[in-house]
């Protein structure tokens, strides 16, 4: 009988050991991070990272983060200015990835970068993913480990439900910590270009908001993130059919966070929603977050969610 695919392994050496051995035989393996699971594969070998885009279904302009564990690794694929060398410093390993110049010699594989001369790069503070880059020896290229246009995953059975079939296997270390994908900064330009865990405010001097002439990636797409129901922004109170995410004195089906703490709603938001998504209501309501901190990338989120589908 052939065992059902992806296999969940829970976070070990005996995981670890699999993982690598499929990376190095250019499969990708969905593993944990801080922030999402990540549908991880060798970014220096294009047929490794086009399976990355054929198993989520993603348009392949898209280009992809290159983790790594290490700035040795880092600076064979990038090339570090002091702003930069300062950020890392400062905030990795952590939910920062930066966009820098390739490296002369750059390993990463073009498809990675979708041809430009920049790549983005991080290294993530999640034992499994750091375990997974040492033990396959590779920077690892991930995006979100859900299909295309899909939830993003913050638990191993959000990854089967959305890949099954697609790939081989996830490693399982529980929910994430951070819930939402990291902040994404141009250390030459100093502008935010996705919100993320490292706020605004922990990044002074550096401007929000995309800018003309930006490469559009899923991440700034519109209707990114989407559940498949129609999603309600700023609700107080649920109306007929409707599923409601609370936040603070919002009480609802269900809550991001019921005290206000808006690292703990970020940490719940994918959750709360693939939760509404499986509920048997046809619609979903949420309501408001503050528009500060960390309120200001879940607003990014739920956004691309209430977003009509293209
Ligand atoms: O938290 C995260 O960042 C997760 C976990 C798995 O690490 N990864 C993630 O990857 O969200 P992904 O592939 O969904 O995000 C890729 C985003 C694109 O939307 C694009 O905005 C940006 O990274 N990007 C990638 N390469 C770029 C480049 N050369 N210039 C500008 N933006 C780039
Ligand atoms: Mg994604």
């Amino acid at each position: 009988m052939t065992p059902a695919n992806p296999r969940i392994l829970p976070y070990g050496e005996a995981a670890l050991g699999e993982a690598a051995a499929l990376i190095r035989a250019r499969q990708c393996v969905a593993v944990p991070t801080e922030t999402v699971y990540g549908l991880a594969a060798d970014a220096t070998d294009s047929d490794a990272v086009a399976g990355i885009y054929a198993a989520k279904g993603r348009p392949s302009f898209n280009p992809l983060i290159v983790h790594v564990a290490d700035m040795a690794m880092a600076e064979t694929i990038a090339r570090f200015g002091d702003e930069a060398r300062a950020l890392a410093a400062r905030f990795w390993p952590g939910p920062l990835t930066m966009v820098l110049p390739l490296a002369e010699g750059s390993p990463v594989a073009s498809l990675v970068t979708a041809g430009l001369a920049t790549v983005a790069l991080r290294m993530p503070d999640h034992r499994a993913m750091q375990g997974l880059i040492r033990a396959s020896g590779r920077p690892l290229a991930a995006p979100s480990a859900n299909a295309s246009g899909g939830i993003s995953p913050t638990r191993a059975a959000h990854v089967a439900a959305s890949l099954a079939g697609r790939i081989p296997l996830v490693i399982d270390d529980g929910a994430t910590t951070d819930g939402i994908e990291s902040t994404i900064v141009d250390p030459a330009t100093r502008r935010i270009l996705r919100p993320g865990p490292v706020t605004a405010e922990q990044l002074p001097g550096y401007s929000s908001g995309a800018t003309p002439g930006a490469i559009t990636a899923p991440g700034q797409l519109a209707s990114h993130y989407a559940p498949s129901k129609p999603v309600r922004l700023g609700a107080v109170r649920a109306e007929a059919g409707e599923w409601l995410i609370g936040f603070g004195v919002i009480v609802g089906d269900d809550t991001l966070s019921a005290t206000g703490d808006l690292r703990e709603a970020a940490a719940r938001l994918f959750d709360a929603l693939h939760r509404a998504d499986a509920s048997n209501r046809p619609r979903i309501a949420i309501a408001a977050v503050p528009l500060h901190g960390l309120g200001l990338a879940i607003q990014d989120r739920l956004a691309r969610a209430a977003h009509p589908r293209p």
